[in-house]
């Protein structure tokens, strides 16, 4: 089979979005907009693909090089052959695809044109459209759509055998050509030898003055080359936003199919319009997902968990039968039958194992936590190890700063610390050691000891306070 080669255009600011983050990475679903098309290109199997990116151009390639929100995709995304490309002026979409020539006069195949700011478009979409240029042996194939409104789009001129002349941007068109209802999607697929000579031959002499893509089409089909179109019914895959209004009907839009899809696959969302879950989700069977929840990433969620209400994680496994209400847990592992809230904040590199108990306004900071262990309430737990059993008292805070570096608490099985004390890290607790409740433990306390460090209570029979002294 030909090499496929994809094309991402991203160097536009998106003017309506009112915006000084670039518009394609703008959130959809804790995730930029950019990624999904990124992840079509790699899914329909895309060798390499090259992004054209311009305004806020380092931004954009920053955030795609992170994987921000990449999730599952993420290890198959760093295998791509990722390459961006600038344009420094936006002189059109034509000249955008020119800025890859060097790559492009390099590697045969075909080429995919895409957006940045289309993330509803699917990868079985574009594949019809690959499909069909391969089996038509086509030098170029456009996404074409049937729109009632067709106002600001390119048209599809055809002749009256219905073969494609070419596409008139509506600045330029007559009010004749503007009646046509068969609109230029923006996704084509190009002979990548073919596409080179023809934009070549495009000038900016138009009503924009810039170098249109969609003026190859025309060039092409002058020269006798086979240029298809493939129409979709799917012209809601095809629309990108273009403001805020545009961008929050866009994320509804894709949660509601999220939404739709694990409801039908036996979890429960009791309000679907109130539950933002992202595409790489996973969630198990019998689960309920409670309002106001968002989970992102690569998130993992086992089967008879109950989920929310408001509640954040991202880029986190929480195992079966876990609950997890009121909080915000991020880069985390909770075991199963954990009962997590309300408000607590479990942070990066905590591990839970199983019946693990983090209350009320507890946070949690890369902690190994063992079976059954209690955190209810009031607690700074970092760079802590606890062992199984251990219970943890309200007030308790690992004093794992010293304003320098980070140190490590370990507090072995069974161990009980009482109410407000503070673990002053390097220390290790025995196993089943007691704190006494206000101690400030600065040493090594052995297995079974009690330790308490804290000034003594005096008490002072008989004293009159000055106040009463005056009297
Ligand atoms: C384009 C098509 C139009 C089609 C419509 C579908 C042309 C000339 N017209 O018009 O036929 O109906 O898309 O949405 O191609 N971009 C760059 N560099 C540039 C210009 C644009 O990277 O110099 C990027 C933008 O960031 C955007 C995309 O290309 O993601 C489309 O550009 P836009 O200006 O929105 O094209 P339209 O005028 O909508
Ligand atoms: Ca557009």
């Amino acid at each position: 089979m030909a090499e496929l080669t994809s094309i991402i255009l991203a160097a536009g600011q998106g003017t309506r979005m009112n915006s000084s983050l670039p518009k394609v990475l703008h959130p959809l679903l804790g995730r930029p907009m950019l990624q999904y098309i990124v992840d079509a290109s790699i899914k329909v199997g895309s060798s390499r693909t090259i992004v054209v990116v311009g305004f806020e151009g380092q931004q954009v390639i920053d955030t795609i090089d992170q994987g921000h929100g990449l999730g599952q995709g993420q290890a198959q995304a760093q295998a791509h052959d990722l390459q961006y490309v600038w344009q420094k002026q936006q002189l059109g979409t034509g000249h955008a695809v020119m800025m890859a020539q060097e790559i492009l006069s390099k590697v045969d195949g075909d080429l995919l044109v895409l957006y940045g700011d289309t993330p509803l478009l699917r990868a079985e979409t574009i594949q019809e459209l690959l499909k069909t240029k391969r089996t038509q042996q086509a030098a170029a194939a456009v996404l074409t759509t049937q729109l009632v409104e067709p106002k600001g789009f390119g048209r599809i001129i055809r002749n009256s055998a219905g073969t494609i002349q070419g596409i008139i941007e509506e600045k330029d068109a007559s009010t004749e050509e503007r009646k046509i209802t068969e609109v230029n999607t923006g996704v084509y697929c190009f002979e990548i030898p073919l596409l080179l000579k023809a934009l070549h031959e495009i000038t900016p002499r138009n009503a924009q003055g810039e170098y249109y893509l969609t003026d190859v089409i025309k060039v092409m089909a002058g020269k006798g080359l086979r240029v298809i179109g493939v129409v979709t019914a799917a012209a809601e895959e095809v629309m990108g936003p273009n403001d805020r209004i545009q961008l929050a009907q866009t994320e509804n839009f894709l949660k509601q199919a999220i939404n739709q899809r694990w409801m039908s696959s036996g979890v429960t969302i009791q309000d679907p319009s109130f539950t933002y879950i992202g595409p790489e989700v996973e969630i198990g069977r019998d689960t309920t997902v409670l309002p106001g929840t968002f989970l992102q990433g690569k998130t993992i969620i086992g089967e008879h968990c109950i989920i929310g209400p408001h509640t954040k994680i991202i880029d986190s496994v929480i195992e079966h039968h876990t609950t997890v209400q009121f909080s915000q847990i991020v880069q985390a592992h909770l075991g199963p039958e954990n009962n997590v809230g309300p408000y607590t904040y479990v942070r990066p590199g905590t591990v839970s194992a199983a019946k693990v108990k983090i209350g009320d306004f507890v946070e949690i900071k890369n902690c190994q936590i063992g079976i059954g262990t209690k955190v209810p309430h009031l607690t700074y737990l970092g760079d802590s190890e606890l062992g199984a059993g251990v219970n943890i008292g309200a007030g308790t805070i690992t004093c794992n700063y010293d304003g320098v570096s980070k140190h490590r608490t370990v507090i072995k099985d069974g161990a009980f610390i009482g109410s407000n004390a503070n673990l002053v890290a390097p220390v290790t607790i025995g196993e089943k050691a007691t704190i006494g409740a206000g101690s400030t433990i600065t040493k090594e306390v052995p297995d079974n000891a009690l330790a308490v460090a804290r000034s003594k209570q005096e008490v002072k029979t008989g004293w009159r306070s000055p106040r009463e002294r005056e009297k």
